[in-house]
């Protein structure tokens, strides 16, 4: 089927009356936009798994702590639905923010754990902000399938925990991190980054990796290591850096344990770059 274009509610919701469309073959790929090859990759598995594939596009207001990021979050539609139409995405929904957003809106989700950690300390009400909008994407299309990355690891977990909780039927499909050549977590806002702070943002992983293969017995010395090499990298604004399991987000505490054998255990990090914030996180393992 050709591309379809839905930019407000109604044009989805014909095209999701159609006879054709049936629940059990939507997969849903929500993105804020500034289409990059990490959204691709879920793109790719959505058009595997589902009959019908559905993306959006949508900077979502309420999930922006601060303004200012909010103003300038990348935006680039025209050369986002030329990318999608060309991966074979049968419907692109662009809604406005009155569609989701009407006048007298009221209702949020209110997350009661794992809101007011990692990403979500400093950004109070962020998380509430992703469920709610993800909430009213899947009441809106009823997918049966629906796609969220790994860089992005608690929104992935809230997500699963949301659907979870809430008796949703769909199923949450998680893809892993694609990263550049140089082993950046591609992530929209790299865009505004200039050359030079590209080149060091790109130090991060390769200095998560590089340092946890050495150091697994021991947590405290591990992190102290990886924030020293950032930090002499000229990063000197970690926001967080921290290791936690990652079946349950829960902190890593244990002074005694080792995480040799433990494959659990992910490292989550926050830094800032200018003003660009970039998160990224890796599995520990061996
Ligand atoms: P956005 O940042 O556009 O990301 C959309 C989806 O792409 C998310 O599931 C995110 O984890 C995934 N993604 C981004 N970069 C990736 C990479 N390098 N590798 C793999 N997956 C990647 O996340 C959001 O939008 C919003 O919070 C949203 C869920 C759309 C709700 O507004």
């Amino acid at each position: 089927m050709a591309t379809l274009i839905a930019r407000n509610l109604k044009t989805l919701e014909k095209a999701l009356s159609t006879k054709k469309i049936k629940k059990k073959d939507i997969g849903l790929v929500p993105t804020m936009g500034a289409i990059h090859e990490g959204h691709l990759a879920l793109v790719d598995k959505c058009l595997k798994f589902s009959k019908i594939s559905i993306v959006t596009i949508f900077v979502n207001p309420i999930q922006f702590t601060n303004k200012k990021d909010l103003k300038n979050y990348p935006s680039s539609i025209k050369k986002d639905i030329n990318i999608l139409k060309k991966r074979g995405v049968d419907i692109i929904f662009i809604p406005k923010k009155t569609d989701m957003y009407p006048a007298g809106f009221s209702t949020f989700i209110e997350l009661k754990k794992f809101d007011n950690i990692l990403c979500g300390k400093k950004r109070r009400g962020h998380f509430s902000g992703v469920a709610t909008v993800v909430l009213k994407l899947f009441s809106l299309i009823n997918p049966h399938f629906a796609f969220f990355g790994e860089k992005d690891y608690q929104q992935l977990f809230i997500i699963k925990k949301l659907v979870k909780d809430l008796n949703i039927k769909t199923n949450i499909k998680s893809v892993k991190t694609v990263r550049d050549g140089n082993g950046l977590a591609l992530s929209s806002r790299n865009r505004l980054l200039t050359v030079d702070q590209k080149k060091i943002a790109s130090k991060v992983n390769v200095i998560l990796k590089e340092v946890s293969i050495k150091n697994l017995r021991s947590p405290k010395s591990l992190l102290n290591q990886i924030a020293k090499k950032i930090h002499s990298e000229g990063i000197k604004n970690i926001e967080y850096l921290e290791i936690r399991n990652e079946k349950t987000l829960e902190s890593y505490k244990t002074k005694t344990e080792s995480m040799k054998n433990n494959k659990s255990y992910r490292i989550f990090i926050a830094v800032k770059i200018g003003s660009i914030r970039l998160i990224d996180n890796i599995k520990l393992s061996k």
